[in-house]
């Protein structure tokens, strides 16, 4: 059976700590200027597999996902520890995809080799920028050099890795993204996440820009940053397959399609969310997000779910759409019906049509055009109103 036959099942794995926050960030990410208690985690992950397996019973994991924070901040062993109870509690396919998320300094570089032996087989290094001083805007703790350095490692010590870019940055001009990006292809083998800067409210990033501090491309600019994205990554054989992520065929993150195509996957950790199939019913659940609390609960009750909503079939079908509108594949509207009860409206489906956001392929799978990504929230809405 290939991978693509399978029922995907993915875990995700959150560890909460960065060495500092950088001020675009609203991750869950916490800096602790005392040492972290790795094995004290690490029993702590243990357990809450241990739980999680017990209500979802044996799967085949198909996917792994180390995010973050900063998981390369955690000790080889630590991640050994945590890929040994996922093989203990469930069942790990023979071709599974194990990523860790890694910031691109020298030192973290270091334990790639580790990470590899632990059972790691992809690395996403959070490049963010190609130069010096979008990297100290950034509030980043690497130079452009480091990184580069760091991606270096990390194609010979995997035989896939990825890096993740920001555009849509303070200044930034169409043609200088262009090199940026022209350059970033060469040193990205299969796979590139290329996001657009958002403001998130609470960060400093937030406070500057509300301040008029900080200058962000207008709309029109932000476009035309985004055709140039397109474009660059189109020819040199790196199309979208998701709205932010590009990719050689066949090189398309296993993990984060199970997101998308609205597949389940549990998660492990402070602040992270599954979306598990038990009986006939779809739980969304989500831990406790601060990194001490979670620990208190895990020792105490074996979990840190503080939410587990069972999902009418509104709130399904809703799910479905907006995830499965982001990837390039688009999704089947049979499958929207059969969750939700009710077809898509043909009239709206015909106007967005008309207009060019959308297209409708022979087998009947609906997609967002390029020219409909952009404004893909609004896309969404309409359809799903
Ligand atoms: C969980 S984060 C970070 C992984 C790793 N800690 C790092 O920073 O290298 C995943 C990615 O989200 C992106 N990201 C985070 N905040 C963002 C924002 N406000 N706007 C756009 N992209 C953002 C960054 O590219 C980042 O690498
Ligand atoms: S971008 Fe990465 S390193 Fe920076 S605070 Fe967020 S999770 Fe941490």
């Amino acid at each position: 059976m290939t991978a693509a036959e399978r029922t995907a099942f993915g875990v995700y794995v959150h560890w909460p700590f960065c060495l500092s926050k950088c001020p675009y960030c609203d991750f869950n990410s916490h800096v602790r200027h005392a040492a972290i208690d790795e094995g004290r985690f690490a029993e702590a992950f243990a357990r809450e597999i241990a739980t999680t397996a017990a209500r979802t019973g044996k799967r085949d994991v198909t996917s792994i996902f180390l995010g973050g924070g900063t998981p390369s901040l955690m000790r080889p062993e630590t991640v050994g520890s945590v890929l040994d109870t996922i093989g203990k509690f469930w069942r790990v396919a023979p071709d599974v995809e194990v990523t860790l998320e890694a910031n691109p300094t020298s030192v973290e570089a270091t334990r790639f080799a580790g990470y590899r032996a632990a059972g790691v087989n992809r690395v996403s290094l959070g490049v963010q920028a190609l130069d010096d001083a979008s990297l100290k805007e950034l509030g980043r703790l690497h130079s452009a050099r480091e990184a580069l350095d760091a991606v270096a490692i990390a194609r010979q010590s995997f035989d896939r890795y990825s890096f993740d870019l920001i555009y849509a940055r303070p200044g930034q001009a169409p043609q200088a993204w262009r090199d940026e990006l022209a350059l970033a292809i060469k040193e990205a083998a299969e796979h590139l996440s290329l996001y657009q800067l958002t403001i998130e409210e609470g960060t400093p990033f937030f406070g500057l820009h509300a301040a008029g501090k900080l200058k962000t491309p207008d709309e029109a600019l932000a476009r035309a940053l985004y055709d140039v994205t397109q474009d660059v990554c189109a020819k040199h054989g790196l199309p979208a397959y998701e709205i932010s992520n590009h990719a050689r065929k066949g090189a398309e993150c296993r993990h984060n399609l199970v997101y998308w195509r609205g597949e389940e996957y549990a998660g492990v950790g402070p602040g992270a969310h599954g979306r598990l199939d038990i009986g006939c019913e779809r739980h969304a659940a989500a831990t406790e997000k601060r990194p001490e609390a979670w620990l208190m609960r895990v020792e105490a009750n074996g979990h840190g779910v503080v939410t587990d909503d069972v999902l009418n079939r509104e709130e399904r079908a809703d799910e479905f759409l907006l995830m499965g509108l982001r990837l390039a594949e688009g999704i089947d509207p049979k499958r929207y019906a059969a969750l939700s009860g009710r077809a898509l409206d043909e009239r709206r489906i015909e106007v967005l049509r008309e207009e060019g956001a959308i297209a409708v392929d022979a087998d009947g799978r609906l997609r967002v055009t390029q020219a409909g990504f952009p404004v893909l929230d609004a896309v969404v809405a309409d359809l799903a109103a």
